[in-house]
């Protein structure tokens, strides 16, 4: 039998920095550019449709451009070396610039809340405890020893997984039989040293975006916040794309779940070493995210969830210890999830609903939490009901799709307003603009519509002042290339008009039908509360005259922040709330809206504007 040779090996450079990684030849730049640690932006996965992934060959040998990179880039980029690094397949060392817009670092990333965390009565408490020391007339088990010496428990029942009794040998030996026993129900799940704090993290584990903080178990006081994009990104930037990673790839769920726990963990890290406190202190997890997240996140299968009827393998609430998860706390602490409402509504929202107190709101109610994945939730108390529905909003808010979009973070611009000078921007960090995140993107299509730039189905005049034909279509210039931070023109074009439709349509479909399903017009909501990054910065009023929200007129409207991970933290500290998260997960009821009679027609209507009468 003939040996056949191994493949050629590469060297590609990235700039600026000099990392270095070595590729068999025809790996793409974006394999090359995860094998180094470079954070490049793939909304699309590497499918090459979300333009994203732009890089500038140096020097050195790739493929031609494909057909997508045709579509996607203009002649004079293509002139320049600029290239789609998911496209782009190693033909020799090759040298490459990443432009900081390609780069998904310094996101804006919401660890705050409106939300006051009310302490409760949490399921992990500790008791501290001063043992006899064994000896010849006393050889009880170090276990037997400190079940004795707890006071209000059934000692009976008293028990500690291996890890548990491990630390419990050794530490009681280390503080002298003096020392603090961290009790989940009857288990011993660590031991501490006397009189330190027990702390609990919670985490909100967002399709794009993670959220953390870090709480005092006794007093519900957050210690420490922090957060980090999702780095499942790379594999996919909706859950869909994801999923069908997962499916098409051995190995997959393995792949996404395991990238996740480490970031989890290095976040767990992070936060501990902020409050200067110990891994082993963190006695209790708990972890709320979309059905999806939650699955790639516990490797459980998603074939069933990706296709029709889209069942879910779990929806209740679930303990399974940190270590099994991958996380690094107290030997025997748990992770818990909240339940799970039904499709992708999951138990993000529930914790959204409980931090806003949606569930004992005394008027009809809306709850919007507005991202990749947007859920809506309906209460109307004197009926007793709960309802919700979830829109595939798309990334196009996180700037995904969008010819100069980019997600939440220094230089984006946040906020336009047109007059008849120049437009006013203001961007992230008052830096150089280098593209517009999803609350800018609203503000422009509210303030093109003002203008008669664009007409209520999204077509721009053609005729208007402030309308150029561009390379390919035509277009608005936001900013011309000598103020901009990346020296290129900001431009929202025909399709970036088209894409923020996709995605504003989406949601204003999933709000009229909870309204029209439920009988209730949008003059008798008396509150609108939106969550959520986006949700945070959004301008009311140009969301409602783009019409991604209704109009709402007797609705006080209430900006949260992150009530996913207030909900979260809440649950942390008190069972009380664990036990409402579970009620609100009964009692609502789920709507598939794809099943919703006319559903394809209320999306068109949906992406229409509003007329001049709105
Ligand atoms: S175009 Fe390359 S990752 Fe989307």
């Amino acid at each position: 039998m003939v040996k056949s040779n191994p493949p050629p090996v590469y060297r590609v450079e990235f700039q600026p920095g000099a990392k270095k990684c070595l590729l068999a030849i025809n790996s793409s730049l974006l394999d090359a550019a995860q094998q180094a640690g470079i954070p490049l932006a793939s909304g699309c996965g590497g499918v090459g449709t979300c333009g994203q992934c732009r890089v500038i060959i140096i020097e050195g040998n790739v493929s031609d451009p494909s057909e997508n990179e045709k579509e996607i880039l203009s002649a004079g980029e293509l002139d320049r070396g600029i290239r789609l690094a998911c496209q782009a397949r190693i033909q020799g060392d090759v040298a490459v610039r990443v432009p900081v817009s390609s780069l998904i670092t310094g996101q804006r990333l919401q660890t705050e809340s409106d939300v006051k965390i009310t302490k409760g009565d949490p399921p992990v408490r500790t008791v501290a405890v001063h043992l006899p020391k064994p000896g010849r007339e006393d050889s009880r088990s170090d276990l037997s020893r400190l079940a004795a010496g707890l006071t209000g428990v059934d000692q009976e029942k008293i028990h500690a997984g291996l890890p548990g009794i491990r630390q419990l040998s050794t530490m009681a030996r280390e503080y002298n039989w003096n020392f603090t026993t961290l009790l989940h129900g009857n288990e011993i799940i660590g031991i501490l040293p006397p009189g330190a704090k027990h702390a609990g993290m919670a985490i909100d584990l967002g399709t794009t975006k993670i959220a953390a903080g870090l709480y005092d178990l006794s007093s519900g006081e957050q210690l420490a916040a922090g957060g980090e994009l999702n780095p499942q990104i790379a594999y996919g930037e909706d859950i869909i794309s994801r999923m069908a990673y997962v499916i098409q790839h051995p190995g997959g769920d393995k792949t996404l779940s395991h990238s996740v726990r480490e970031v989890l963990d290095t976040l767990l890290g992070d936060l501990t070493a902020q409050e200067g406190i110990s891994r082993d202190q963190v006695a209790e997890i708990c972890v709320v995210g979309n059905t999806a997240m939650i699955h790639l996140f516990l490797e459980l299968p998603v074939r069933p969830l990706a296709t029709s009827p889209f069942a879910a393998s779990i929806l209740s609430a679930m303990d399974v210890k940190a270590q099994d998860a991958g996380l690094t706390a107290a030997p025997g602490a748990y992770v818990h999830i909240l339940p799970g409402i039904g499709g992708f509504v999951g138990a993000d929202h529930v914790a959204m609903v409980l931090a806003s107190h949606l569930d004992h709101s005394p008027h009809i109610s809306l709850g919007i939490d507005i991202g990749t994945n947007t859920e809506i939730f309906l209460t109307h108390k004197e009926r007793n009901f709960f309802q919700s529905v979830s829109c595939a909003s798309g990334p196009a808010f996180e700037g995904v799709h969008i010819s100069c979009g980019m997600r939440a973070a220094p230089g984006a611009i946040e906020s336009v307003k047109l007059s008849s000078l120049d437009p006013v921007i203001k961007t992230i960090d008052n830096v150089p603009a280098v593209g517009v995140c999803g609350s800018g993107l609203i503000d422009i299509t509210a303030e093109l519509l003002r203008l008669h730039v664009i007409d209520h189905r999204g077509r721009f005049d053609r005729d208007h002042d402030l309308v150029r034909k561009g390379n390919k279509e035509f277009e608005f210039l936001l900013v011309p290339a000598d103020l901009s931070g990346t020296k290129r023109d900001l431009v929202i074009t025909q399709e970036d008009i088209n894409q923020i439709q996709l995605a504003k349509g989406a949601v204003r479909a999933g709000l009229d039908i909870i309204l029209e399903s439920a009988g209730i017009e949008p003059t008798a909501v008396k509150e609108v509360i939106i969550a959520g990054a986006f949700g945070t910065f959004l301008n009311i009023q140009n969301a409602v005259r783009t019409g991604l929200l209704p109009v709402f007129p007797n609705a006080i409207f209430r900006q949260v922040g992150n009530a996913a991970l207030a909900g979260a933290a809440q649950s942390l500290v008190s069972k009380q709330f664990r036990k409402r998260a579970r009620k609100i997960a009964e009692k609502t009821h789920h709507l598939e809206l794809t099943t919703y009679p006319d559903f394809s027609l209320r999306f068109a209507y949906g992406m229409l504007f509003p007329g001049d009468e709105s």
